[in-house]
């Protein structure tokens, strides 16, 4: 089952010893969730107005931030502005707790989209292969991860003091040696296709394809979602949470008002590579899934 660590952090920019920086990184890159209870992101008092799904513009799943543009956001310019900061200090937060308790990874860290999540989980209609209250690991159809990794960092932010639940499940190689047989085989030329008719950024390698593969098996089957090994999890207000999402078994069961910060990991950033999903899958496999 998934491990859950608890740590007593308060600080964004902690000072971490070497033997706390190494326990926790092989329990995360193991596919652990690390759970900071007492973490809470500071929303000043002119930012509480924030949380509310009126700032939302109804159509994108989350507000996003990426680079310095706001995305999915309705507001006046100022108002635009003021939210767009304080999702930018959740970025530098998320960023510089990462950097604190894993040294290791600040050469390598490229930070990708922040999401502000001010929607409930439930309640909000989409396909079977969106639904995120599905247990499944992140892969995204657009943007190959050529093995690269995904760690994200969560915020919960509540005001109304709600939980956000989570479900998570077996660990990453019990799921693949389970699924992986139902996952047919990438076509030939499929990924030249893929990338020239630009459905992928990038061209997509058999990983990425296999990891789509994964993801798509265990959200399409009830059965899986049923009666695999879980839990629930809770994470309170003021916790912040830490996990691979390409690796641990996830999904999002209730809550509302969430931060989140994406960020890419090349396997040469991690204390142990052995316990990635590109290792794990080319092991099974029995060959490269990746080319040059
Ligand atoms: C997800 O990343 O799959 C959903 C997490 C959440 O919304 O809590
Ligand atoms: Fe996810």
């Amino acid at each position: 089952m998934t491990p859950i660590v608890t740590l007593d952090i308060e600080r964004w920019r902690p000072e971490v010893r070497a033997q706390d920086t190494e326990r926790c990184a092989r329990a995360l890159e193991a596919g652990a969730v690390l759970v900071l209870p007492r973490l809470p992101f500071a929303i000043a008092p002119d930012e509480t107005r924030f949380l509310d799904v009126r700032w939302s513009d109804g159509k994108a799943k989350n507000i996003s931030l990426d680079g310095a543009s706001i995305r999915g956001a309705v507001g006046s310019a100022d108002d635009l502005a003021a939210l767009a900061r304080m999702v930018g200090r959740f970025a530098a937060d998320a960023s510089a707790l990462v950097t604190a308790l894993f040294p290791r990874y600040a050469p390598w860290l490229k930070r990708a989209r922040t999401s502000y999540r001010p929607h409930g989980v439930t309640g909000r209609a989409m396909s079977w292969r969106k639904d995120d209250t599905r247990l499944h690991v992140d892969a995204f159809p657009s943007r190959p991860t050529r093995g690269e990794r995904i760690l994200r960092v969560f915020s919960n932010v509540s005001p109304q003091g709600e939980d956000r639940v989570w479900r998570v499940g077996e660990p990453f190689e019990a799921m693949a040696r389970r699924l992986l047989p139902r996952v047919r085989p990438m076509l030939p030329g499929e990924a030249a296709c893929l990338s020239a008719l630009h459905v992928t950024r990038g061209r997509r390698s058999e990983y990425d394809h296999m990891m789509l593969g994964l993801h798509d098996c265990a959200k399409s089957d009830l059965g899986y979602q049923r009666a695999s090994p879980q839990r629930e999890v809770r994470f309170a207000p003021g916790t912040t949470w830490i996990c691979y999402s390409d690796q641990v078994m996830h999904a999002a069961a209730s809550g509302q008002y969430m931060l989140e910060q994406t960020t890419h990991l090349p396997l040469d950033a991690l204390y142990d590579p052995g316990s990635s999903p590109l290792t794990i899958l080319e092991r099974i496999s029995g060959r490269p899934l990746v080319d040059a």
